[in-house]
């Protein structure tokens, strides 16, 4: 029974890897001694690495929304909905072993539907802010749907957070994940182009929660995927004034009231801004005007994947890092959060219950020459990937 399963799950992961998608390894044969998966079962008491399947409501439409829940061998869960290909709720070890939900989100679908701010959504086509929702492409201008006052946020009215993605599940060797694919059409919010995406979710056993983006289109655009988690690693206890944080840049976007950059990359060096040694993040929060909300400079440059940011939370002892091949990170501290919202477990998240880190590139690219460019045009592959490592100390 469990080997049917298995093969089945490896003839799913044939057809994911037909396009050649980024970190989709040639499925290996299955490994009797394979205790999460082999036909013998595991050992008592160690948990199984293993995919599950369930509903999770439908829209007011009608259409069924699914869930996957992710589960490696030292229990950590990922549960991930199609809805937006949004990460649900993320359980991770303190330092004693005990599993806890870390990521901020609702227990039913019906909260993402009537307000979220990204909570674990992936974000698209173009993650984060376009100054008045224009931009000049190849001599023509496009106009986008304006969602955040006069700019654009996060892929407009309907983003890829608001669509329903298709999924497949498959398994590793060492891992289980999901591909989420969607299709955005031509015009949609604007943008030139039909843009076929696909976001693969892959939790390993040596508990990396990764993030692998693709997409193609037919007509030069704008793309810039990411994923929009709010972490808190006290587990909802508090607040994340208290977790350090280290990211691996010597310079930032600066904005305007707007959030949209300057054009400057202007050094943290003797500033607020300057997490480049690890400082917690409350320690001068109150000299940045509202909050980190923040594009960082990655000192990589992007292109190869590389160590962006490490968060550490000193009194669960829980460490998240990230790595990633894209040249920007935005480090945003839920400013915006305000108690309106009750979430999972019946936490209030207020102002500062959370703390973002998507990787991207930064914003108001189509409009700033002297940015990494973000424009994918026909016959190129969009390809990134994102981790997240999970461990204690
Ligand atoms: C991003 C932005 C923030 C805010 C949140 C969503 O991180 O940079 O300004 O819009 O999304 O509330």
């Amino acid at each position: 029974m469990r080997k049917s399963l298995l093969v089945l799950a490896l003839g799913v992961l044939g057809i994911g890897c037909f396009h050649g998608l980024v970190g989709c390894k040639k499925a290996e044969p299955p490994k009797e001694s394979q205790e999460s998966i082999g036909p013998s079962g595991p050992a008592k008491g160690i948990p199984t690495m293993n995919i599950k399947k369930d509903g999770f409501g439908k829209l007011p439409d009608g259409t069924p929304v699914d869930i996957f829940t992710l589960t490696n061998r030292n229990g950590l869960k990922a549960r991930i909905m199609t809805y937006g290909a949004t990460l649900v709720s993320l359980e991770v070890p303190d330092r004693s072993g005990a599993l806890a939900d870390c990521v901020l989100g609702y227990e039913s679908l019906d909260g993402y539907l009537k307000a979220s701010p990204y909570f674990g959504a992936t974000v698209g086509r173009v993650g984060n802010r376009i100054a008045k929702g224009k931009f000049t492409l190849d001599g023509k201008t496009y106009t986008l749907a304006t969602n955040d006052k006069q700019n654009h946020l996060h892929g407009g009215l309907k983003g890829f957070d608001k669509v329903i993605w298709s999924a497949e599940s498959f398994s590793e060797a060492d891992a289980v994940g999901v591909k989420f694919g969607y299709l955005s059409k031509d015009g949609e919010e604007g943008y030139p182009g039909n843009l076929a995406v696909t976001v693969v979710y892959l939790l390993s056993n040596d508990n990396e929660l990764r993030i692998n983006y693709e997409a193609t289109t037919d007509k030069a655009t704008p793309v810039n995927l990411t994923n929009h988690s709010y972490f808190n690693f006290t587990a909802g206890a508090r607040d994340i004034l208290g977790h350090e944080l280290t990211l691996t840049a010597d310079r930032y976007t600066p904005v305007d009231k707007g959030l949209i950059p300057t054009g400057k990359l202007d050094p943290v060096k003797g500033t607020a801004m300057d997490f480049t040694a690890p400082f917690l993040i409350g320690a001068r929060i109150a000299k940045v005007d509202g909050g980190y909300d923040h594009n960082y400079v990655l000192n990589s440059g992007g292109g190869a994947v590389a160590l962006a940011a490490r968060i550490y939370e000193p009194e669960s002892g829980r460490v998240m890092e990230i790595l990633t091949d894209q040249p920007g990170i935005q480090f945003y501290t839920g400013n915006f959060l305000d108690g309106t919202i009750t979430g999972t477990g019946g936490r209030v998240y207020k102002q500062h219950w959370g703390f973002c880190l998507e990787t991207q590139h930064f914003p108001d690219s189509p409009n700033h020459a002297n940015f990494p460019g973000s424009i994918l045009r026909p016959g190129q592959v969009y390809r990134t990937t994102t981790i997240h490592k999970f461990s204690t100390k």
